[in-house]
């Protein structure tokens, strides 16, 4: 009995350390990330790492995150010595706790950096964009081409040797041969052999007949899977997964109105006036400079800057109306539920189809978020009518009439 309370309270231990240490990093990613790294390198804030050794005390910490201007107004001799290492200034975050700050401090102390595997995923992202399953996939694609070319070229060995064999018996017997060209010979094969012939055109009509479905049910996305090289080999693995920073701190956008956008690289430039390294080198993050014409050493831009021209990954038709904040903000609906991890992604790529199909699919199958949702206040004076406890899809509030989507 007491074993098992001892164990059941060592467990229940474990899991709330584990939960703070989560919770550490995830309030990291979500308050410091766009400022500070947990390693040595500075950013628009100096690197974390060592910061419990560097700092007077955990405490300092505590009272340092809450409000930095304060210490500095109240003379601290620590927070004097470190304000002028920006000419930006860190923010307030007095809504945190100080078990908050603590679990930070302890995810910045037990932090590791990652280095195996960045080193693969750079290589992967250098490589022109091609990963390691598109080579596989080319690869067997290639040797089935040799198959196919080897198994055409040996029937038509076959097949000649065949001729003039006929030919020889034809003429040793004296019969004459009869030439049936290549449509006849086919032909003729059918006719002599039913039981292939039936199963050949049985299996045709039915891969055609998948096919058909597929183009009807749009399975078929053509440019799913799309991932073109880009001018900069950005990382949104690095970025976003790594780095948690958040999406729409790029893609500002994407809440406001119809594009989420591509962040001009003023906004890169809010870090990599400082990092300008990365994993892989100098060689990625110096075509940003040399795009704004920036010099790193004397932190100068010239007058010649020269745009990137990133490669477009999404391209709806101009047919259709796709708008990003109805979603994003009204519909509640999550990045990653149409562009899929994107935070897992060296290259960036098209991960649905963005066909018709795909958008109604969703349409019929989700419920509008009406709770809490001052875009639905009225919601009961537009639709007196659904009281009948049925899901109100978006289908039912007209997200499959074709005016809906074009123009
Ligand atoms: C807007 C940018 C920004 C954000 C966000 C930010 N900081 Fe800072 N932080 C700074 C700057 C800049 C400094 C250097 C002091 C200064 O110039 O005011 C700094 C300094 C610090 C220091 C002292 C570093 C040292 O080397 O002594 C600590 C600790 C710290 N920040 C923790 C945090 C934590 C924890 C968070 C998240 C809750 C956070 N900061 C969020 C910009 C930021
Ligand atoms: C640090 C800035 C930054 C952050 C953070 C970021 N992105 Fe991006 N994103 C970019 C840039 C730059 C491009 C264009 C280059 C490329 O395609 O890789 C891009 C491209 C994209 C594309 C492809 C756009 C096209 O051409 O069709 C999608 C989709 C996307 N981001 C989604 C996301 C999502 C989802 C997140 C959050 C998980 C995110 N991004 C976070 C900068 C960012
Ligand atoms: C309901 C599905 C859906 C959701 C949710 C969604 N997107 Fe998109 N996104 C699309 C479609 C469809 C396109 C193609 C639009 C076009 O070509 O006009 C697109 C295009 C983009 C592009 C390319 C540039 C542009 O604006 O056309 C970026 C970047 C992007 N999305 C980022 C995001 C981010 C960041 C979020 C989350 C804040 C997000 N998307 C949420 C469907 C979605
Ligand atoms: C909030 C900070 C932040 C912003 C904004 C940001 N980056 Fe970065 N970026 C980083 C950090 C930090 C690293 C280095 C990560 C490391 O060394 O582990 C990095 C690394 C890189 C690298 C090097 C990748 C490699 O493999 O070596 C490139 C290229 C890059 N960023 C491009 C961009 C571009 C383009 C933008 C703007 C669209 C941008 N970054 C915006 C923080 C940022
Ligand atoms: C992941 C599910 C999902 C996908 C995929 C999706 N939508 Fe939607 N869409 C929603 C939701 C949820 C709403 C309801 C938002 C709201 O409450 O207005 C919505 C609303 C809309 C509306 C407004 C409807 C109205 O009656 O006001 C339009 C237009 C629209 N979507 C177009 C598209 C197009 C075009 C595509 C494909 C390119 C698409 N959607 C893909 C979920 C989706
Ligand atoms: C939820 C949004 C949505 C609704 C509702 C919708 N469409 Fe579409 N439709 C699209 C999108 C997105 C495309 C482009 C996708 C593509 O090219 O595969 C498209 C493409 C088309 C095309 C061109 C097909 C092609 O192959 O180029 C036609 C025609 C069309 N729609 C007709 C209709 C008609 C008719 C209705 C009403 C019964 C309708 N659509 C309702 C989103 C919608």
């Amino acid at each position: 009995m007491r074993l098992a309370s001892i164990l059941f309270s060592s467990l229940l231990l474990l899991a709330s350390f584990s939960a703070t240490a989560q919770d550490g990093e995830k309030l990291f990613k979500q308050n410091c990330a766009t400022c500070h790294l947990p390693t040595e390198k500075a950013m628009v804030g100096p690197g974390l790492k060592g910061i419990t050794e560097r700092a007077p005390s955990e405490d300092w910490i505590v009272k340092w995150v809450k409000s930095p201007a304060a210490m500095i107004a109240s003379g601290d001799a620590y927070a004097n010595s470190i304000k002028d290492f920006s000419p930006s200034m860190m923010t307030d975050f007095g809504f945190l706790s100080d078990e908050e700050i603590l679990s930070i401090v302890g995810y910045i102390k037990d932090y590791q950096e990652p280095v195996a595997e960045v080193a693969v995923d750079v290589a992967v992202s250098t490589g022109g964009g091609a990963s390691s399953g598109s080579l596989d996939e080319n690869v067997l694609r290639n040797i089935l081409i040799a198959v196919a070319a080897l198994l055409v070229v040996l029937v038509m060995i076959l097949s000649s040797v065949r001729k003039s064999l006929t030919k020889l018996v034809d003429a040793k017997t004296g019969e004459v041969t009869v030439e049936r060209g290549t449509w006849g010979s086919i032909t003729h094969w059918m006719n002599t052999h039913r039981g292939w012939t039936g199963v050949v055109l049985l299996a045709c009509t039915l891969a055609f007949l998948r096919w058909g479905v597929g183009v009807l049910m749009d399975e078929v996305g053509v440019y799913q899977g799309y991932k073109p090289e880009q001018p900069i080999a950005f990382s949104h693995k690095i970025h976003a997964g790594q780095n948690g920073i958040n999406c729409v701190y790029c893609h500002t956008s994407a809440e406001k109105g119809k594009n989420a956008g591509i962040p001009s690289l003023n906004v890169c430039m809010n870090c990599h006036s400082y990092v300008n390294e990365g994993p892989s080198g100098t060689t990625e993050i110096a075509k940003i400079y040399n795009a704004l014409d920036y010099d790193y050493d004397t932190k100068t831009y010239g007058d010649n800057p020269t745009p990137v021209k990133w490669v477009r990954v999404h391209n709806l038709p101009d047919l259709s109306y796709f708008n990003h904040s109805q979603h994003v903000v009204v519909g509640k609906i999550e990045c990653q539920k149409c562009h899929g991890a994107v935070e897992e992604m060296g290259v960036a790529e098209q991960h649905s189809p963005l066909t018709m199909g795909w958008c109604i699919n969703c349409h019929r199958e989700t419920s509008v978020q009406v709770a809490n949702n001052e875009y639905y206040e009225d919601l009961h004076e537009r639709t007196p009518d659904w009281h009948d406890g049925d899901p109100i899809t978006v289908e039912r509030i007209g997200g499959l009439e074709c005016a809906k989507c074009h123009y």
